[in-house]
């Protein structure tokens, strides 16, 4: 069924995780002053949920009165070894994280690492060797020290590049022999909100944007070539928020308007990764929305000669597009997409749409015929704890098997598909919503949305479904959970 090397895993992400966010000399992250704004926990504090310079103020100036669910995470940084004990019984081929650029630059700008970061992340790492788990790290997972976006205006600042440069280099210099697969940046086309510095109220918002894009760019080629020059046989990755769009309806002007949507979401950010050049079809683009960015020679070259080895990329929904600006809405990944009739969606609004998985993994090994790993598939939903502590998330399981089944037919199609990592293994705070109560693990942790709770693990039935599909590579997968 699958090769035999075929590698499964899962993925998490260190600022939905660990918790700790101050201990040991962590600084700030722009995760960390995410607050959870339901109800409650908002005390009085009349903060508006736009994310402006002056906001952000308000929030650090009122802390004590508001809850910020990721300074707490699943407690991940105590509880590493009891976590990685499940996944080596899961018997997870590969693990992705991500290193928390605060742990080893506090503030971002400081010339040395703070060693007290960097022994934690030796000690994880060295952990999940032992247990003979291939290591994916995400050098950054959508966040960065908040003071890099307080002092200096975040990627929109060259700057920043350095900054990010001198962080890569210490990871690769003190890591590369524990790490198998290097990911520059988390979901790089996701990445120009206030977490990588773009304040919602800015002006030229979307020029704004395209140079923090490039300066990430930039920045990836400039780790690849630092890696390769240390070692030729280090790996680096993209990671592409994959985002696919179907036309609304056969209306060719549905059909353009889709084409273009897809290509400005998914295909920029793959080409620039991967082919080493900026697309044809976005001079046009910047022309038509007065962007004009700085780009030198030498960073055209520079992107040229750094690509990436292989491609990863996360699948959660999809969307449809329509010239019909009233078109009905569904809920995303990040933002809202237009409503697909034929799909189900999940609590949170998410189009459950397994086909499409097949369908992205055959567009973008027809564009760049290389490896491919989906490194994020998953489903949140609001679990329910039996009095024994089981969970009976048949949901979850369904969800996985229906596009394990559409990612083996891309397999069969002729796609080179390396590994599938499910987002996650273990429950954790939503990147968006900030809640426990949207869960993805196959391990249930108990907190509820205001940090109370054991913080103790379960396994849930999805667990033992993932234990066995890995087991026996696959082979049963089209059975779903009876
Ligand atoms: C991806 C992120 O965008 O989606 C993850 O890489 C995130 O960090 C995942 O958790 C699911 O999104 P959410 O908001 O439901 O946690």
């Amino acid at each position: 069924m699958f090769k035999k090397d075929f590698l499964w895993g899962g993925s998490i992400s260190a600022n939905q995780t660990e918790g700790e966010s101050s201990i040991n000399g962590k600084g700030l992250s722009t995760e960390d002053v995410r607050f959870y704004n339901k109800d409650i926990d908002r005390k009085n504090v009349q903060i508006d949920l736009k994310m402006t310079p002056e906001n952000l103020e308000k929030i650090l100036e009122n802390e004590d009165k508001l809850y910020f669910p990721k300074r707490k995470g699943i407690d991940f940084y105590n509880r590493y070894k009891e976590d990685l004990e499940m996944f080596a019984d899961l018997k997870l081929g590969v693990f992705r994280t991500s290193v928390a650029w605060t742990r080893i630059f506090p503030n971002g700008d400081e010339s040395k690492p703070n060693l007290d970061g960097l022994e934690y992340y030796k000690n994880l790492f060295k952990e999940i060797k032992k247990k003979n788990i291939k290591l994916m790290v995400t050098i950054s997972h959508l966040e960065m020290p908040l003071n890099l976006i307080r002092n200096y205006g975040g990627w929109k600042n060259k700057k920043v590049t350095n900054f990010y440069l001198n962080y890569a280099k210490t990871l690769i210099d003190e890591f590369d022999g524990l790490v198998d697969y290097w990911i520059t940046f988390n979901e790089i086309n996701h990445s120009t909100f206030f977490n990588l510095g773009l304040f919602d109220d800015e002006e030229k918002y979307l020029e704004k944007s395209y140079q923090a894009y490039h300066h990430q760019f930039t920045a990836n080629a400039k780790t690849i070539e630092y890696g390769r020059n240390k070692n030729k046989d280090i790996k680096f990755g993209t990671m592409i928020g994959y985002m696919l769009s179907y036309p609304k309806t056969s209306n060719p002007d549905d059909v353009m308007k889709c084409l273009e949507n897809n290509r400005l979401n998914n295909d920029l950010y793959g080409d620039v990764l991967v082919r080493g050049e900026y697309p044809w079809f976005i001079k046009k683009y910047f022309k038509d929305n007065n962007i004009n960015i700085n780009i030198t020679n030498e960073e055209i070259e520079l992107l040229k000669r750094n690509t990436c080895d292989f491609i990863t990329f996360s699948y959660y929904s999809t969307g449809t597009i329509s010239s019909d600006a009233n078109q009905k809405l569904a809920g995303g990944n990040l933002f809202n997409v237009g409503k697909n009739d034929f799909l189900d969606t999940n609590e949170w609004g998410w189009q459950i749409d397994p086909v499409g998985l097949r369908v992205a993994l055959n567009n973008l090994y027809d564009r760049y015929k290389k490896p491919i790993f989906i490194s994020e598939n998953g489903i949140g939903i609001v679990d329910k704890i039996n009095k024994d502590n089981t969970v009976e998330d048949d949901e979850r399981i369904n969800y996985l098997n229906d596009h394990i089944v559409e990612m083996k037919k891309a397999i069969d199609d002729g796609v080179d598909v390396a590994g599938y990592m499910m987002w996650s293994p273990i429950d954790l705070v939503s990147f968006t919503s900030q809640e426990m109560s949207k869960r993805y693990g196959l391990i249930y942790v108990d907190g509820d949305d205001y940090g109370n709770g054991t913080y103790d693990r379960y396994p849930k039935k999805s667990y033992y479904w993932f234990k066995k599909l890995i087991e026996t590579n696959g082979k049963d997968i089209g059975s779903g959970n009876e």
